[in-house]
């Protein structure tokens, strides 16, 4: 397949444009697990997930079973979910605490390690049977970021650090609001599929230009609370790439954040309580960075897919292809460490008020991700475009952030190198 010509990135004349094909095929997206999902690094979970040894949670990333664990000896492991018997998944729950996990094939037994420690009838092999080339297989690389853990199936890839490049210190920004510095993972997760190809997802949760007529509903709610005046702007701010394909757009919007910026829809009686923090931040930061840390909103694509929607509360999700045209998703809401009773009552109802699965944007954003995919097969026109904001400096209504975000793919995809993923008249 000539991946090389289905992508027309020209900066001289501002057009970017996507063949789409890269969106409706299963042979593009075989060729996407084995360049993309094979290769780069990708999240897992998160260390507050496994607050005691022998928790665990049961993840797939890239299309493959894992098991995310922390052993008896407190370290965090990921393990590949297959039996090195003959196959089984060996962890056949989401979630809980274990020292063990028993095969339930034919019992096999594995500590909270991966070891093998237990094999019915063991009698039976040759002697010499060495259990230790039969344990739980670790991923190929595993390693975290101020509590984000990711895993990379590729031995030879480099270090996670280098990799996520400008998306530290937007994680940073996200991590600091918390006055302990962690941040946990607020229990239960959701989960939800769309019909529609797993980049549209990357596209959306970085898009501000679809948030007025797509989201209208919910700013005329915020109207209605006097948070937001009438014909009031929301993308203030600004768009910027951030290497290897991350991307973020940072911009001041009307609704509060928990945190640190009071709105009407959190009530009089948050009013105190959030001004105190923010109080806090300043001293410890000074104003500008507690003002950028309060104050903005930061949608982070860490490239593949993950996105960390730091807005009217903190949003993680990933998406997993299962076809060319269907994916996986799954979103968790996070919080300051130090967050309990009323404050986290009211950054959940935040949460699930805007990105719940009934919340006022997600079936929204499900629906025009649906339609896009169903405009696809009706063919006629062979290319989307993301060529907007292509000759001017980038705001987050600007697609610089999806072009960054293709531009890496693209790269991927063809196995050559890149070093700029902006526009390159505007370096952001
Ligand atoms: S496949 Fe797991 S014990 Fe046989
Ligand atoms: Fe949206």
């Amino acid at each position: 397949m000539n991946i090389a010509p289905l992508i027309l990135d020209d900066r001289a004349r501002g057009v970017f444009r996507v063949h789409r094909s890269t969106m409706t095929s299963e042979d593009m997206l075989a060729l996407e697990r084995e360049r993309i999902f094979s290769r780069a690094w990708l999240y897992v979970g998160h260390e507050s997930e496994l607050a005691e040894p022998g928790a665990y949670r049961r993840r797939s990333v890239g299309g493959r079973p894992l098991v995310f664990v922390r052993g008896a000896d407190s370290v965090i492991r990921v393990l590949h979910n297959t039996c090195p018997h003959r196959g089984a998944i060996v962890c056949r729950q989401d979630a809980g605490v274990a020292k063990t996990f028993q095969c339930f094939y034919h019992a096999w037994t594995f500590d909270n390690r991966g070891q093998l420690v237990g094999v019915p009838d063991e009698a039976a092999y040759a002697p010499g049977f060495d259990r230790s080339e039969r344990s739980l297989q670790p991923v190929a690389r595993h390693d975290s970021y101020r509590g984000f853990h990711f895993v990379c199936f590729d031995r030879d890839a480099g270090a996670l650090g280098d990799y996520l490049a400008g998306a530290r210190e937007i994680l940073d920004l996200v991590v600091d609001q918390s006055l302990d510095g962690r941040m946990q993972v607020v229990s239960g997760e959701q989960r939800y599929s769309i019909r529609a190809n797993w980049k549209l997802l990357a596209e959306n949760s970085i898009d501000g230009y679809h948030a007025a007529p797509v989201h209208r509903t919910y700013l005329a709610y915020l109207q209605g609370t006097g948070a937001m005046r009438p014909g009031e702007t929301v993308v203030t701010g600004r768009a910027r790439a951030l290497g290897n394909g991350h991307a973020v757009i940072e911009y001041r919007a009307p609704w509060g954040r928990p945190v640190a910026r009071w709105a009407p829809t959190f009530g009089e009686v948050a009013r105190g309580e959030i001004e105190a923090i923010r109080a806090e931040l300043r001293s410890r930061y000074g104003d500008e960075r507690a003002e950028r840390i309060a104050d903005w909103n930061r949608n982070l694509l860490i490239f593949p897919n993950l996105v960390v929607n730091d807005i009217m509360a903190v949003t993680l999700r990933t998406f997993s292809p299962i076809g060319a045209a269907e994916m996986d998703v799954t979103a968790w809401e996070i919080a300051p460490g130090e967050e309990s009773g009323e404050r986290l009552a009211r950054r959940l109802h935040s949460f699930l008020e805007f990105l719940g699965p009934g919340g006022f944007a997600t079936p929204d954003d499900v629906e025009a991700l649906d339609s896009c995919q169903i405009g696809f097969a009706a063919d006629g026109v062979e290319w989307s475009d993301i060529s907007r904001g292509m000759a001017r400096e980038p705001r987050p209504d600007d697609e610089l952030q999806m072009r960054s975000f293709w531009r890496e793919w693209h790269a991927r995809m063809t196995g050559t190198r890149r070093s700029d993923w902006s526009d390159g008249r505007f370096a952001a």
